[in-house]
This record gives structure tokens, C-alpha cells and sequence, in this order.
């Protein structure tokens, strides 16, 4: 799946100047970004720690973008040292920070603006960020600034507009207006005296998770072919979901089945802390009967063991199963294993990454002695 998604948009893009940066917040383990190191993607990091992990996995550092609101001064250290691909400025303060360090380190930094077209995309409002009272980006005014600091300051170089309005965007065409709104910035601060070579449109294509329509990569590619036709700018994405997003499940386990009220539970042994998807945005998974069992089929809400009201992975299933049955969660690729804790000191679960009929173990269990280790 992941070849298969990569190609897809490369395949797309093969006549264009361009690069897709596999997001590595939506997964970040070392075979997963190796994976498509192996197949020539850059990345889309939002911290030191992102970054080390993309550099080691064998991405080349001028394939690195660096987004993210708080970058502190060791990460921008990091990055400039490592002669990354480009630092996304997301506001006024931390341009002044970049041109402080890479004076004193006197290496040119390039950098690109994130900026916000005040765009809103109809997902949850969690995974919202073009909208003007977001966090991200810079507005318009901010625009003007950096762009005048940018030019008076000798260590820093300003190739690229960027953005990234949220993540899972069914209609394309948000996306396209975003790149309308940057493409007009870039023209204006060309005008201005910055050589402005590239666009980068940020990630975002939603993919189906249950009845809702998934982005369609083919369409968007070829809408931004002809808006960017005649012009020379370089372009890149920087998709997470959209190529990762299908092809991950979480294999569970029913321990009981307990009925509460008018309410029947599959109790099963993954809970919020594996995935936290369902409890932080109600967001909807699969869940798929793995026995094929021929019991009569009911509905289920799907309850993990973690001490809280909201740990609940599905509501109201029809299942065919029995205790001890093995069920999965279904597209958890993307923000999956990343944003798994270990709440209730539970240890997380193994990660097998399957090639064709070959399944190798990617992360191992975790056993109690991890989960103490860094304490005294
Ligand atoms: N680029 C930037 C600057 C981003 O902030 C993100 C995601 C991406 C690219 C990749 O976006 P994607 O193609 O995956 O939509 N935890 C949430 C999603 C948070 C997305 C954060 N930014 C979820 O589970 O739905």
C-alpha cells in the first residue's frame, strides 16, 4: 500500500519539478520511513526529534521541510547546521530567532513562509489550521514583515511559499484554492526581490475511513499541472494520511463481553492509549471480525480496558464474535502508534510491518522494564 500510494503520486507528478515529503507525524518508525526513503521521498518534520529520525532513516537533508508554531532555538540550530531543504517561518519572532542563529552560525538558511489562507475545511475543528484564527501560518500583515526582514538579513534565504490548511480534506478544491492564494504571494514578493522558486501545498487529502468521499491524489495533481503550467516553480506535498492512512491495522483481542443498560460491550485489550483517534475527535474506525464465526450477529461498542468513560476504540458494531476472538482496527496507519501513550502504564503492542506473505517485527513489545526505565 504504501508503494502503491507513493507511486501514485510520483507517477503524477514525473514530468513536474517536484518533491513529496512523506509527513512523518502521521508515522515515524524508522522502517516505515526507510520505506519510503528506499523509494526517494523527502520529509515533512515537525520537530528535532522528527528530523534526527528522518535523517537516520537515510533521507537526505535537502529533502527536509521543517514546519511546526515552536521551533526553539536548539531544533533551528539542528536544522540549519544540517543544511535541511527548508525551515517553514511561522511567524515574525521566529524569523528573527532564524537569522540570529544562522548569522551566528554563518551558514545562509533557506526558509519558506507557512502562511494562512484563512481557509476552513469542514473536518473536526482539531485538525483545522488554514483558518485565520488558527495558530499556524503567518496572515497577511506577518507576510510583509518577514518578507522585509528576510531581505534586510544577510543569512537568510527565501525560496518558498508554503501552507497546509488541516488534514483529512475530501474536496480537492480547498486544497487548489490554497495554492491560488500562494501563488499570488509568491508573485508578489518575486515583485519584491526575493527569488522565489517553489510552492509547497502541505498534505491534507482525507482518505475513507467509512461512508465520507477520500481526496482523489489524480485529480488534484492534475489541477495543479494546469494552474502551475508556464510558470517555473519547483512543487511539493507533503502527504501523511493519504499514503499511510490504509495501510495500518490494530489486531485486538475481545477479553469479555458485559452488557450496561440497554448497551452490549465487546471489552477488548487496545485502548485509547493504542489509539486515541475515537476518543479525541470521535473519529470513526473500522472494525473488522477476523473468526467468521456463525453466532448471531449484535451490536457491540468496543471498550478498552483503560479507566476511562471515553475509551470506547467503536460505537455500535454489528459483530459476529465471542470471547477470546481476535478482531482489527481497521486504518490506523496514519496517527496511530504516533500518538499512543503509555496511560494506565500500559505497554505498547508490537508493530509488524507485512511485505507481500513476508511479516517482519518493526517495534518490539514493550515490557515493563522500558516503561520504568527513564525513572528513579
Ligand atoms: N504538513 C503539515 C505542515 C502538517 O501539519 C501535516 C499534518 C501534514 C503535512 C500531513 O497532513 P496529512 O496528509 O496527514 O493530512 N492527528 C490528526 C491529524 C493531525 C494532522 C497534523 N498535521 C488525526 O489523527 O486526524
Amino acid at each position: 500500500i504504501l508503494e502503491t500510494k507513493y507511486k501514485e503520486l510520483t507517477n503524477a507528478l514525473k514530468e513536474e519539478d517536484s518533491l513529496v515529503c512523506f509527513s512523518l507525524k502521521a508515522n515515524s518508525n524508522q522502517s516505515i520511513i526507510k520505506t519510503f526513503s528506499l523509494l526517494g521521498s523527502g520529509a515533512d518534520v515537525v520537530s528535532i526529534g522528527e528530523l534526527k529520525r528522518a535523517l537516520k532513516a537515510g533521507i537526505p537533508a535537502n529533502k527536509i521541510v521543517f514546519s511546526g508554531v515552536g521551533k526553539n532555538a536548539d531544533e533551528l540550530i539542528y536544522a540549519i547546521k544540517n543544511e535541511i531543504l527548508m525551515i517553514n517561518v511561522e511567524s515574525v519572532p521566529e524569523l528573527k530567532q532564524i537569522s540570529v542563529q544562522a548569522s551566528n552560525l554563518n551558514i545562509t538558511a533557506p526558509i519558506s513562509l507557512r502562511v494562512n489562507p484563512d481557509i476552513t475545511i469542514g473536518s473536526h475543528k482539531y485538525i483545522e489550521t488554514g483558518a485565520k484564527s488558527s495558530k499556524f501560518g503567518l496572515g497577511k500583515k506577518d507576510v510583509n514583515e518577514v518578507s522585509e526582514l528576510a531581505l534586510k538579513s544577510e543569512n537568510i534565504e527565501l525560496t518558498t511559499i508554503a501552507c497546509h490548511i488541516g488534514s483529512q480534506i475530501s474536496d480537492e478544491n480547498l486544497i487548489l484554492q490554497s495554492l491560488d492564494y500562494i501563488f499570488v504571494i509568491a508573485e508578489e514578493l518575486k515583485k519584491q526581490g526575493h527569488e522565489i522558486s517553489c510552492l509547497d501545498i502541505g498534505g491534507g487529502l482525507g482518505i475513507k475511513y467509512h461512508n465520507e468521499k477520500k481526496g482523489d491524489p489524480a485529480l488534484l495533481i492534475k489541477e495543479i499541472k494546469r494552474r502551475l503550467n508556464g510558470t517555473n516553480y519547483k512543487f511539493i506535498l507533503e502527504p501523511g494520511r493519504s499514503i499511510i492512512g490504509n495501510a495500518g491495522i490494530l489486531i485486538s483481542k475481545v477479553e469479555y463481553i458485559k452488557e450496561a443498560g440497554d448497551k452490549k460491550f465487546a471489552i477488548v485489550d487496545t485502548g485509547m492509549n493504542d489509539l486515541i483517534r475515537p476518543s479525541l475527535y470521535e473519529a470513526w474506525h473500522g472494525v473488522m471480525e477476523l473468526e467468521n464465526r456463525k453466532v448471531k450477529s449484535e451490536k457491540y461498542d468496543i471498550a478498552g480496558p483503560v479507566c476511562e468513560t471515553g475509551d470506547v476504540l467503536a460505537t455500535d458494531r454489528e459483530l459476529r464474535i465471542l470471547p477470546n476472538d481476535i478482531i482489527a482496527l481497521m486504518d490506523v496507519g496514519a496517527y496511530g502508534s504516533v500518538m499512543s501513550s503509555n496511560y494506565n502504564s500500559r505497554l505498547k503492542p508490537v508493530e509488524i510491518l507485512v511485505t507481500g506473505d513476508k511479516a517482519e517485527v518493526i517495534r518490539r513489545r514493550e515490557s515493563f522494564e522500558d516503561l520504568i526505565a527513564l525513572e528513579t
